[in-house]
């Protein structure tokens, strides 16, 4: 190998070998500079005879495009690397969930909770509300079950501790009794005294947990108390409630007969999907009847004057339903995997 290819290769090894742009340039000066090794051959080249130096001019220059072409591939190479290291160091996860703020929503119980007193305050009922510890009183007796009566064994209730007379209420009823009592104090005047026509969401509590019972779950009670009401208004608010809250006009609804001491006839409200998976299956959602004397006489009202009916139904259900869940607990673990789903 003659000298020049010797320098060209040494070249072409330093610059291999030049870790960044400056260690590039620096050897690229060992050979191109002013003083480099293949500048020091252009100058001896004065020194040679005319014939001589044509041909060592041509290999010098041949040398020195070989130099340069790999100065100018090792330039590019180390160009690339720095730019993908670049790009490796400000890597952007463009799939990553963005960080804006989250937007929270109505848990679906209270979405069902608001569309029942939507559709109810549509046709003239009012939303009312009554505490959570209830009377023993309030709960059971003015509901026409008295201490003895064993229909108190329907509900498992919680009492408590080192208080006979309180409990966790076990339905929306009692609050019938206290909007009956409230409204007669406020009209005095039985003869200008409106109709009362109320519906009562909240929260009740029974000894009782499974797939499809919670120890605290919803009810929404609903009652309308005038001089003419009759069991044929009570089958048709329902009717048309349940068809707009289910969005569907050939839902069907069945009367059951039923029992409850605090209403007389009394029912279970079942009703059936015509389509989907549910098709064909009645199911129960909710009780109800006519308000039992007994009842209006504890609330205030004249019996022989008035009559009413009233009915309890459970929006838990009525919301399982109306999304296709089958489990009630997820309702109440408040894992937001499964409530953002209802945003
Ligand atoms: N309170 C009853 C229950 O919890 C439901 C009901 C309400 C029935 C009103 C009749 C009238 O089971």
């Amino acid at each position: 190998m003659n000298h020049l290819d010797q320098l060209v290769q040494q070249a072409t090894a330093e610059f291999a070998a030049a870790a960044d742009g400056a260690q590039l340039e620096q050897a690229k000066a060992r050979y191109l500079g002013k003083s480099g090794s293949l500048t020091e051959q252009l100058k001896a080249l004065g020194k040679l005879a005319a014939e001589e130096r044509r041909e060592a001019g041509a290999a010098i220059n041949r040398a020195k495009g070989a130099i340069e072409s790999s100065l100018e591939a090792r330039r590019q190479a180390l160009r690339e690397a720095a730019l993908l290291e670049q790009l490796a160091a400000e890597a952007l996860d463009v799939t990553l969930p963005g960080r804006g703020q989250g937007t929270g929503g109505l848990h679906p119980v209270s979405r069902t909770l608001e569309r029942i007193e939507g559709l109810f305050r549509s046709i003239g009922f009012v939303v009312a509300d009554g505490p959570e510890i209830e009377t023993d009183w309030h709960n059971f007796t003015a509901l026409n079950t008295p201490a003895n009566h064993p229909a108190r064994s329907m509900h498992d209730t919680f009492y408590l501790e080192g208080h006979d007379d309180v409990l966790l209420r076990t339905h929306t009823s009692p609050v019938q009794v206290r909007e009956m009592l409230a409204h007669v104090e406020r009209y005095k005047d039985l003869d200008t005294m409106p109709e009362l026509r109320i519906i009562v969401p909240g929260r009740v509590y029974r000894v009782d947990s499974d797939a499809t019972h919670s120890p605290m779950f919803h009810q929404a009670e609903g009652l309308w108390i005038g001089e003419n009401v009759s069991f044929a208004d009570l089958k048709g608010v329902i009717a048309d409630f349940l068809r707009k809250f289910f969005e569907s006009e050939d839902l069907q609804v069945r009367f059951r007969p039923s029992f409850f001491p605090f209403t007389e006839p009394s029912a279970e409200i079942d009703v059936a999907f015509m389509s989907g998976a549910l098709e064909g299956r009645w199911l129960e959602i909710a009780g109800c009847g006519m308000v039992h004397p007994n009842v209006l006489r504890f609330g205030g009202f004249d019996p022989e004057r008035y009559t009413g009916f009233a009915f309890g139904m459970g929006p838990d259900r009525l919301t399982m339903l109306r999304y296709g869940v089958n489990d009630l607990r997820l309702f109440f673990e408040g894992d937001l995997r499964f409530l953002s789903q209802f945003k």
